[in-house]
């Protein structure tokens, strides 16, 4: 197999093949998910919760992510490495380049993602320019659950449809190389992967975005809640093994998520 880099998750949304994504936080997990043939692993700031036991992302640093993200570098021989910019660590485009360099350096990511639109523009395009590989993060932005006041469907109404058109398309124009799509209508998450020519990674945002990503924790049925997105893949006796191969055979069948995992 061999190993997977932004070019190849662009080829895949050109030649129509589904991107499966999963979250990792340690060696071990990650070695298995890289043996399955997934094709990215996100060190998400999901490790707030599903790790650390917090009620959302937000305690996360930028040291965490540094730490989970050097255990699971050294298990990806195939995989693409994401890792998270947490919360307040990208809040310009000065403070956004020196940890994007410190995920890169010290935790061996491929990838930053950060969540935001319009105001993350400059930013993606600085860090764009400096040579780093940007996964943006549009629609439900955990990171922002104080400010929605809850996790949230995002786009259902035509005004906040319309701006997130805009924000995909700009971040996109601004160097976005990948983006994800948290709790979106299916009809919008279509919208926007048919008018963006990079791939995007849905979670909650149905069968139409160029792959799916869903938190490890969630997809083992671990997690102490399941949103409605999710799908657990240990169930019918399987193995941790098999259960990892079912979700990527059903992101590259897009037979996950099924109608009742969507929003609309
Ligand atoms: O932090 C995370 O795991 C994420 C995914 C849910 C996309 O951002």
């Amino acid at each position: 197999m061999a190993k997977k880099t932004i070019r190849t998750l662009k080829k895949m949304k050109q030649s129509g093949e589904k991107i499966s994504v999963l979250t990792a936080y340690d060696f071990s997990f990650a070695k298995v998910i890289d043996e399955q043939d997934i094709d990215a692993i996100l060190v998400g700031d999901s490790l707030g919760m599903v790790i650390q036991g917090h009620e959302s992302t937000i305690p996360v640093t930028v040291e965490d992510i540094i730490y989970h993200s050097k255990a699971v570098s050294r298990a990806c021989a195939n995989t693409l490495l994401i890792a998270d910019l947490p919360f307040m660590s990208y809040t310009n485009p000065k403070q956004a380049t020196h940890n994007a360099a410190r995920l890169m350096q010290e935790g061996a990511a491929q990838m930053v993602k950060l969540e935001g639109g319009a105001p993350q523009v400059e930013t993606v395009s600085q860090l764009s320019h400096h040579g780093v590989p940007v996964c943006a993060h549009l629609g439900l932005q955990p990171q922002s659950v104080h400010k929605i006041g809850g996790y949230l469907v995002q786009g259902r109404d035509e005004e906040q449809a319309k701006y997130m058109i805009d924000d995909a398309t700009a971040l996109q124009d601004a160097g976005a190389d990948m983006l994800v799509l948290e709790c979106v209508p299916v009809d919008l998450a279509k919208k926007i992967t048919d008018t963006l020519e990079i791939p995007t990674i849905g979670i909650g945002a149905g069968r139409e975005c160029s792959g799916q990503v869903l938190v490890l924790q969630d997809m083992l049925g671990i997690s102490s809640h399941a949103p409605k997105f999710v799908q657990n893949f240990l169930q019918e006796g399987r193995t941790i093994q098999e259960a990892i191969a079912a979700f990527n055979t059903a992101v590259k069948e897009a037979s996950f998520p099924s109608d009742e995992q969507c929003f609309f």
